[in-house]
């Protein structure tokens, strides 16, 4: 065996979309080939048949299909007419498209701090940040909480300050769809939520899509109107500024397939990153779900004290064993977000975790010895930093 050969051998997937690929294979070509023969490519049945198995999945009234997460967003908070004046708390700790779509209608981000324990909005920072937009002189609209990496959002203490304050809220679960708070599944916890199908995400199609969930009846039907250019009563009828933002009938295919074995992945990505926690609690701090929640793992995040974590992922590199950082920038450090205003008292979590975490592979296919392997060069690795100290 020649060395390229032995390195490709070791090398480990961060995630796995071909060995779902491979379980799935037969059953996800069968899917695609019948939208091929029926040719419905937009809005086609898959379409409807997916919003409803998604909805009595989630315990939402209403799942809607959309182009992607960004257009769940984006549909959501055109329908309730954000613009110009008005503010949005984002935390700061987050993929920077939670607050992207904020700022492309014109309103205004105020970027808020995280718990250092679950990496999600802290409920404290976001009551400061509406102090704060109304400081700077803007009505305080909506909050979009993130339930980051998988875990859910404290949920029921947004909730609240957001009752106090007569604010809406857009949950961005684009990366924790599957997820529960309190025993409910995320969709129909708050105002309206947002996922994503992204490939990378535990529930993902093979391009991009999204969808959006709501119990609210007139926020559905604007949306469904929204992503098909404002629809009215009728495709020649424009009863409002819309844009194409519709989820494609293959996608929704693949997803139908996706859906049926979604809750044995959740599980076996639990289990998986129950093998890591137990492993490494006594090395790094390892992520907290609580007793409230639980988290579909988009991904497996340790942090560390600062300055090990580039010779912790340099030493499992050479291993063949990829890790990543999410996030090196917080939001208010983004060269497109920095001058939006931060709540007071400011973001010094979101600072700390930028410094601090560290992901490893996670996926539903990750097997035993592939989770010890992972496990043992952690601890090798992170002890031989321990002992040059
Ligand atoms: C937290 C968060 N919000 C929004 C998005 C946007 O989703 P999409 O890539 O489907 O537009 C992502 C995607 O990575 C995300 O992680």
């Amino acid at each position: 065996m020649n060395q390229h050969a032995r390195v490709e051998e070791k090398q480990i997937p961060f995630i796995d979309v071909a060995a779902q690929r491979r379980r799935l294979g037969r059953a996800i070509d069968d899917a695609v080939a019948r939208v091929l023969a029926h040719c419905q490519f937009v809005q086609g049945p898959e379409v409807r048949a997916l919003e409803a198995e998604l909805a009595a999945f989630c315990g939402a009234r209403h799942a809607i299909g959309c182009a992607s997460g960004t257009d769940a967003l984006l549909l959501v908070l055109m329908a309730w007419q954000i613009g110009r004046g008005d503010a949005v708390i984002c935390p700061s700790f987050t993929f920077h498209a939670t607050a992207e779509m904020v700022v492309l209608l014109g309103a205004t981000p105020i970027i808020a701090d995280v718990s250092p324990d679950t990496f999600n909005l802290d409920p404290a920072s976001c009551e400061r940040a509406v102090a704060t937009a109304k400081r700077a002189g803007l009505k305080p609209r909506a909050i979009i909480p993130v339930d980051l990496f998988g875990l859910p959002a404290d949920h029921d203490a947004i909730n609240a300050i957001a009752a106090a304050h007569g604010l809406l809220v857009l949950d961005d679960a684009a990366q924790a769809f599957g997820a529960t708070y309190r025993g409910r599944k995320l969709g129909a916890l708050t105002t309206a939520t947002a996922t994503s199908f992204f490939p990378a995400k535990p529930l993902g199609c093979y391009g991009d899509g999204g969808a959006v969930f709501t119990d609210d009846d007139a926020l559905a039907a604007r949306v469904r109107s929204l992503r098909l250019h404002g629809e009215g009563v009728d495709r020649s009828d424009a009863a409002r500024i819309g844009i194409t933002g519709r989820l494609d009938t293959i996608q929704a295919a693949i997803l139908i397939e996706k859906l049926k074995i979604f809750p044995e992945e959740i599980a076996a990505r639990n289990a998986a990153a129950a093998r890591y926690s137990d492993a490494l609690a006594d090395v790094a701090i390892v992520p907290q779900t609580g007793n409230q929640s639980s988290s579909v793992w988009a991904q497996y995040t340790l942090r560390l004290k600062p300055g090990r974590r580039d010779a912790l992922a340099a030493a499992l590199k050479a291993e063949g064993i990829p890790t990543a950082i999410y996030y090196t920038k917080p939001l208010h450090r983004q060269p497109a977000y920095r001058d939006f205003p931060v709540a007071d008292g400011g973001v010094p979590a979101s600072e700390q975790l930028s410094q601090e975490v560290i992901s490893l592979p996670m996926h539903a296919y990750l097997e035993r010895p592939v989770q010890d392997r992972i496990i043992d060069a952690v601890r090798r690795a992170l002890a031989s930093l321990s002992s040059l100290r």
